[in-house]
């Protein structure tokens, strides 16, 4: 890579140095740069795109970062630097970002790093059903979640801090997928197989946020086990698999947080319309984290009612009972009410 950056002078990029090369693959490569402040930016290559497909990916990563932090300019991903930019009578193309100092969390994995205790991978987890919430809300499906594009921020005190999102690389807009019909391209850049849900098998062109919730169970079970919930001789085995029964194929009963079994259960479910939303997703991991779920799980029944309706309980102000309610009437006494009131009214939080 360094002698193509040569032959093609991008030793140096408007005011950046070349540093080092970070990743590469058959078309992309990523670079670190700095520029003479000592500020250090990731450049990513496309080089030589073998049709109008690949070249369109790149252009739809920017676009999918770019929706993402229009809609929430905190978003924890990489903050962009300039768009597409083509060089000169050449077939290669870049664009700059935000450089994140961090360790992907494959690595994190592969070691025995102390960081993955059931808080922090609690924490992690809810920190990325966070991201692909903003994602849903600009329309962008990830696609691709799995460890190699997650970095995990360092910091000194070297216990989880924070993460970023990487690599859109094959992010769709879920929006314009499903009101056109288009997507082309649907089965040429797949993401990890790892991350592939039973209804992308089915059908790549009919996926919704759904598909990257399972994408999130797949590595919620890889950080609780270190393993993969899947194991096979070969892919139409693995496919099968997929199709299959995969709740009765994972070794819950083996983990022992029976919450953090409920979560994947939730993530793994078959149909993606049974499946956890986001929002539900991020809520009960938020009451991990927050330590609301030791107290909700002391009563026996309203916990049961918690995983029940995936942590989507209220108040009803006339009998003041915990209830879910549906079609804004109270399951408990049949009151019909616009306003219910948040669990805190029933349950201690303290
Ligand atoms: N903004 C960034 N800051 C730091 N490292 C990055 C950044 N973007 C990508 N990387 C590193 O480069 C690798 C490849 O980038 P990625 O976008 O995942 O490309 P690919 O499409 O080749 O998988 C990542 O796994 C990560 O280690
Ligand atoms: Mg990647």
């Amino acid at each position: 890579m360094r002698k193509l950056l040569e032959r093609f002078n991008l030793n140096k990029i408007k005011d950046y140095v070349f540093q080092k090369e970070i990743g590469g693959g058959n078309m992309s490569a990523t670079a670190m740069y700095k520029n003479s402040e000592g500020e250090h930016v990731l450049v990513k290559f496309l080089l030589y795109p073998r049709n109008k497909f690949e070249l369109d990916r790149f252009y739809q990563e920017v676009s999918s970062m770019k929706k993402i932090l229009s809609i929430n300019p905190d978003a924890c991903i990489p903050k962009l630097i300039t768009e597409v930019v083509q060089i000169e009578d050449t077939q290669i193309y870049y664009f700059m970002m935000e450089y994140i100092d961090g360790i992907p969390l494959s690595n994190i994995i592969d070691s025995s790093s102390e960081i993955l205790t059931n808080i922090n991978i609690a924490r992690i987890m809810r920190d990325l059903t966070s991201i692909v919430c903003d994602s849903l809300s600009s329309g962008i499906l990830h696609k691709d979640i799995h460890p190699g594009n997650i970095l995990i921020c360092n910091n000194e005190t070297n216990d989880y801090k924070s993460l970023v999102l990487l690599d859109f690389g094959v992010s769709e807009y879920w929006w314009k997928s499903h009101c056109m019909g288009s997507v082309e391209d649907a089965f040429r850049h797949i993401g990890a197989v790892s991350a592939w849900s039973p209804e992308f098998i089915e059908n790549p062109k009919e996926i919704s946020v759904s598909h990257d919730i399972w994408g999130l169970g797949v590595l919620f079970y890889r950080l609780i086990t270190k393993g993969w919930p899947l194991s096979s001789e070969s892919f139409g085995e693995y496919m099968n698999k997929i199709r299959g029964n995969i709740l009765a194929e994972l070794a819950l009963d083996q983990i022992e947080d029976k919450y953090f079994c409920y979560i994947l259960r939730r993530c793994f479910e078959r149909n993606p319309w049974h499946r956890i939303t986001s929002a539900n997703l991020y809520k009960i991991l938020n009451d991990y984290v927050s330590g609301r779920i030791e107290i909700i799980s002391k009563n026996e029944q309203i916990f049961e009612m918690y995983k029940n309706y995936d942590g989507d309980l209220w108040v009803c102000t006339r009998c003041m009972q915990v209830t879910h309610p549906t079609g804004n009437m109270c399951t408990k006494c049949g009151n019909r009410d616009d306003e219910y009131l948040p669990l805190e009214y029933c349950i201690n939080f303290g």
